[in-house]
């Protein structure tokens, strides 16, 4: 067994995240980098250094995981959204699955408040309790929130001169909590899946499986919603039609 491959047993043993899932080469060269910079020559030395140090092991999962994102990321795809879901018949139940550190389950709200048709409060998850964290609190610095127009951000924020802090009106709309795609059970009856920039990370027949799951999860006519750099070429849609670019509906 080469070292890589030991390195991913052990790391699922010590966090039970199973790096086999992700698309090796990237993954290799993040986490080889990463211990070459804090100076290990082998894996075996740094999962020793790991297992011994918490925050050795949260920086690895900070550059495992990448977490950015963006208020209404690819704006003109959260249009199509806003037609889509502007054109449902009930408040959406909704879930906003690795949702990193909050932005896309705030737009949501704030998407879903504009239509009149927020219902009950949107489920957003992570495997990374700390984004969690950090998603919950709320605050973003000026650089986060630059893709929003300044009356949106007077409606939906305080600025304390430094920092954005999200109104509790949108936060109390927003359910957090940790979620791993690859090993938990996924919510059921959905009208709609955000799911954005992490399929990308997993090897086909792993997004193959999710892609599965997700359909399972959405009622008939429910949308899935996907990140702008993610294709499923060659992949089943399984009872899922696509409805515009990266969106797809439930099929009867
Ligand atoms: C690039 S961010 C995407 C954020 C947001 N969806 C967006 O598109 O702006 C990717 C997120 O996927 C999460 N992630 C990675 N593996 C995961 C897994 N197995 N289950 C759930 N979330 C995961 C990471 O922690 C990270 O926050």
């Amino acid at each position: 067994m080469d070292e890589f491959s030991w390195f991913m047993g052990a790391f699922r043993q010590l966090t039970g995240i199973d790096l086999a899932r992700y698309k090796r080469p990237q993954m290799e060269r993040r986490l080889t980098n990463l211990r070459d910079r804090r100076g290990f020559s082998t894996f075996a030395a740094y999962i020793q250094a790991l297992e011994a140090d918490g925050t050795l092991l949260n920086e690895l999962l900070d550059k495992m995981t990448i977490n950015v994102s963006e208020f209404f990321r690819n704006p003109e795809r959260w249009e199509t959204l806003r037609e889509l879901v502007g054109a449902m018949s009930t408040a959406p139940r909704a879930w906003s699955a690795a949702c990193a550190t909050g932005e896309e389950p705030y737009s949501l709200v704030m998407m879903l408040l504009e239509l009149g048709c927020m219902g009950q409060p949107i489920l957003a998850t992570d495997i990374d309790e700390r984004v969690l964290e950090r998603a919950a609190a709320g605050r973003y610095d000026p650089l986060q929130v630059r893709g929003l127009a300044p009356p949106d951000l007077e409606r939906y924020f305080s600025f304390d001169g430094r920092e954005y802090q999200i109104r509790p009106q949108i936060r109390e709309n927003v359910r957090f909590q940790k979620h791993n795609l690859l090993e938990d059970d996924y919510p059921t009856a959905l009208d709609l899946i955000v799911c954005r920039n992490v399929l990308i990370y997993f090897t086909d027949p792993t997004k193959q499986e999710i892609l599965e799951r997700f359909s399972n999860a959405l009622r008939p006519g429910g949308l899935l919603f996907v990140g702008s750099t993610e294709q499923f070429f060659g992949m089943k849609l399984p009872n899922l039609a696509p409805v515009a670019p990266f969106m797809y509906r439930r099929l009867g």
